[in-house]
């Protein structure tokens, strides 16, 4: 299979803080890529170098037919531009448009930013909302609407941008228990699809069941990676199975 995403030598610091420490990956088109590791390991900040939300000060990343290198400064806007329109972001939470619906949440970056007709997008927004279970709720404003809703919401509106890949950031760690089933279905479901994804998360089950690759990193490094059933089944590292055994049995 092809990579879809090929990662090379990432550092990045904050001051003189070195948080990524040379990361490289490779998601190969059509899978899913977990990310795992203990809290500040850097599994955000990869995640945004992804998507250039966050510039790394080293290293090369590939996304689809774009390459940005690090090493060569800072990229310039046509080139960022066109590297981000590879991606979209699913965020933990809190970042839908208050005064919009969740229609107008979804169709706002396909109309505005990619300046695609109006008529065709909410068409396409409103099969996206159905598929991700809320077509009653295409008028609804996020208030209206439980954590999960909204979270699904986000993942019409990332799907909207036709991303090549789909970037989650612990898409369900700020949701109620009870509300988490709901978006990890949905999840499944375009992993399934083929939707090439790569998924921050604590939802072991989801890793277990669904991820093609797990990445376990720590201090800025992916320390292991293989298929979940190595690295969470039976990891190599010290720090791999000290993490997984916090994890799986918390006190
Ligand atoms: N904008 C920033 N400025 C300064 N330091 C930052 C910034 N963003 C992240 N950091 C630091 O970089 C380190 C890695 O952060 P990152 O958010 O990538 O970790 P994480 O693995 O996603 O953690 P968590 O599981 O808590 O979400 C942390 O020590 C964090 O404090
Ligand atoms: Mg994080």
């Amino acid at each position: 299979m092809t990579d879809l995403i090929s990662v090379r030598g990432l550092t990045k610091s904050f001051g003189d803080r070195p948080v990524l420490r040379g990361i490289d990956f490779a998601v190969p088109e059509g899978t899913v890529t977990v990310v795992i590791g203990p809290s500040g390991s850097g599994k955000t900040t990869v995640l945004r170098s992804l998507n250039a939300l966050e510039l790394p000060d080293g290293g090369t990343v590939t996304v689809g037919s774009e390459t940005l290198d690090f090493a060569a400064g800072e990229p310039g806007r046509a080139a960022l531009a066109r590297y981000r329109a590879q991606s979209a972001m699913v965020f933990q939470s809190h970042n839908l448009f208050p005064h919009k619906t969740a229609l107008e949440n979804v169709t706002e970056g396909p109309i505005v930013v990619q300046r695609r007709p109006a008529g065709d997008v909410e068409a396409e927004a409103r099969a996206l909302l159905d598929r991700v279970g809320l077509a009653d709720h295409a008028d609804k404003y996020p208030h209206q609407l439980s954590g999960g809703q909204q979270q699904r919401v986000g993942i019409a509106r990332a799907l909207a941008l036709r991303p090549k890949v789909v970037l989650f950031d612990e898409p369900t760690s700020a949701l109620d228990p009870e509300l988490v089933g709901g978006v990890l279905t949905v999840m499944r479901d375009l992993a399934t699809e083929g939707r090439t994804m790569v998924v921050v998360t604590h939802e072991m089950a989801f890793a277990r069941d669904v991820a093609d690759q797990v990445l376990f990193v720590d201090g800025g490094k992916v320390l292991e990676s293989g298929p979940p059933a190595e690295v969470i089944g039976d990891p190599q590292q010290a720090r791999t199975r000290e993490f997984l055994d916090r994890i799986l049995h918390p006190l």
